[in-house]
């Protein structure tokens, strides 16, 4: 079973439902004089079950996109290339872009993500990242809309994998390091 791999829960679904639930309410207030909406972004894959979450909390016209952006491979280091697999299919000049991704790490991807959505003439680009991990940063990175602050561990389940498992876990647990080790 998967959960026996998990080391202990870090957050719940309930905590997990509470703490989206406030993030979406905040993006709905900081938004509400744009009625056109926002253009989110989702980093695939990871982010995309926080994105989920996240869009139906959101009480104004969300347009919907997604890039795919490695710097992890399957390794539990970033590289500290991006490389973007998969561009966004829309034009999103004059738009207001909020970024959501499901961890922050070093800071590498959004780093660059944001550097790359700026050329695009958006009339604004923000980060929305689920949880964020400070004492792991190389590169700065301003996080408009932060989950949790996390310590240094390897955590999986909602949406965040190891070697492409442990997914759909429904809570965030820290992985046992004998499974990778
Ligand atoms: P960064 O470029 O170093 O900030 O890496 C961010 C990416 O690394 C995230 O989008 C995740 O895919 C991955 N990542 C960082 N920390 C973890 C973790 O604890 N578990 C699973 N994936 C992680
Ligand atoms: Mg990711």
């Amino acid at each position: 079973m998967m959960k026996d791999d998990i080391e202990k829960i870090v957050f719940t679904e309930e905590e997990i439902r509470k703490r989206v639930e406030e993030m979406g309410a905040e993006i709905s207030r900081d938004y509400a004089g744009v009625p056109e909406g926002i253009f989110c972004v989702g980093i695939l894959k990871g982010a995309v079950i926080f994105y989920t979450d996240l869009v139906r909390k959101i009480s104004l016209p969300v347009q919907f996109d997604f890039m795919i952006a490695s710097s992890y491979a399957d390794a539990m280091e970033s590289s500290g290339t991006v490389r973007i697999l998969k561009d966004l299919d829309y034009d999103i000049k004059g738009k207001h872009v909020v970024l959501v991704e499901d961890i922050i790490d070093s800071g590498t991807t959004m780093h660059y993500l944001l550097d790359y959505l700026r050329l695009r003439k958006a009339a604004s680009v923000k980060i929305c990242a689920f949880m964020s991990k400070p004492s792991r940063r190389k590169v700065e990175v301003p996080i408009d809309y932060c989950g949790f602050d996390v310590p240094d561990e390897f955590l999986v389940g909602y949406g965040l994998d190891y070697a492409e498992k442990y997914r759909n876990l429904p809570y965030i647990g820290v992985l046992k390091r004998e499974v990778y080790s």
